[in-house]
């Protein structure tokens, strides 16, 4: 059964990315870069980006715009052959103090070995809630999309359409749950210290320049200021903060305990010597 509900899973997500060619926004109208200004190349009038990253620098962006609530999504494709070291990411962050933040960040790993997927959720300033798992392909040889749904009820990460992590709205029982304005965030840089087998693993420069494309600049987002109350962004006027989005149907739920029986390899809910007594969130 876990074959066949990973085949529909295979077959929604071709459909998700086949309708993404109507995607035709292009970086600039929601995007711009933020570091390593020379290390960015844009792609197809500007539909796709490309990020390099050598021994001199890596590089970023961000969106324009904060968002309060949305489902958020970047079809991305990693840095082949040998990427140990290197870290590639799409991700929400918020400014300032105690800040939230949602993260993917794919960790590369030595030629023929696989990547890692890492998550995490920041909320108030605090993180340390890392998952990590394998993937099902290779990232660096087609893209995929990665997603990320927030709104009052709960925070869902997918991969390919596939909810790969849940973090629900838990605060009536003490659980911090992200509420500021978060912008949108790529990079590509070195990691090199922490990365790969807990950073014995370095960056072979051989390889240099490493390269990460992404795709897919339209914002399924509630724009708000900096600073501001997001309180308009959970208007039920948004798709993303209907019903349906509340919590993982039974088909999904199913989808969501095969991808974290065969593919998680750690979660910090399950860390005792990290966290001798489970934090609220691992017990809800
Ligand atoms: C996509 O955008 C480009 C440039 O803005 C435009 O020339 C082209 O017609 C658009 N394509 C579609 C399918 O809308
Ligand atoms: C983002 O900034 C660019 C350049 O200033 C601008 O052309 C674009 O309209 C902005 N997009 C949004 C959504 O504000
Ligand atoms: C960086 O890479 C360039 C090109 O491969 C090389 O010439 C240079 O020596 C390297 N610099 C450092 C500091 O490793
Ligand atoms: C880096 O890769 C090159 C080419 O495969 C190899 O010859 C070299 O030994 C590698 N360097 C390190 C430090 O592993």
């Amino acid at each position: 059964m876990g074959f066949s509900v990973l085949l529909v899973s295979l077959l929604v997500a071709n459909w998700v990315l086949a309708s993404e060619g109507s995607d035709n926004t292009s970086f600039d109208q929601n995007y711009k870069v933020t570091w390593g200004f020379d290390h960015v190349l844009s792609l197809n009038q500007g539909r796709e980006i490309q990020l390099s990253m050598d021994n001199s620098s890596g590089a970023g962006f961000a969106s324009n715009l904060s968002y309060g609530s949305g489902f958020f999504h970047m079809s991305m494709k990693l840095p082949g052959k040998d990427s140990a070291g290197v870290v590639t990411t799409f991700y929400l962050i918020s400014q300032g103090k105690n800040h939230d933040e949602l993260d993917f960040e794919f960790l590369g790993n030595r030629e023929g070995k696989p990547y890692t997927l890492q998550t995490n959720v920041f909320a108030n300033g605090r993180g340390d809630r890392e998952q990590r798992m394998l993937l099902w392909f290779d990232p660096t040889a087609n893209f995929h999309t990665y997603e990320i749904l927030w709104n009052q009820h709960q925070i869902v990460f997918y991969v390919d359409n596939i909810p790969i992590r849940v973090y629900k709205n838990n605060r009536n029982i003490g659980v911090e749950y992200p509420s500021q304005p978060m912008q949108i965030e790529g990079s590509l840089w070195d990691g090199d210290s922490w990365a790969t087998d807990g950073g014995r693993t370095k960056i072979n420069w051989t390889y240099a320049p490493f390269q990460a494309h992404y795709q897919g600049f339209e914002i399924g987002g509630c724009a708000a200021l900096d600073n501001s109350n997001i309180q308009h962004c959970y208007s039920p006027n948004y798709w993303w903060n209907t019903g349906k989005y509340w919590q993982l149907d039974s088909g999904q739920q199913r989808e969501y305990e095969n991808v974290r029986n065969k593919y998680i390899n750690y979660d910090y809910c399950s860390d005792r010597h990290r966290y001798p007594i489970p934090p609220p969130e691992c017990l809800a």
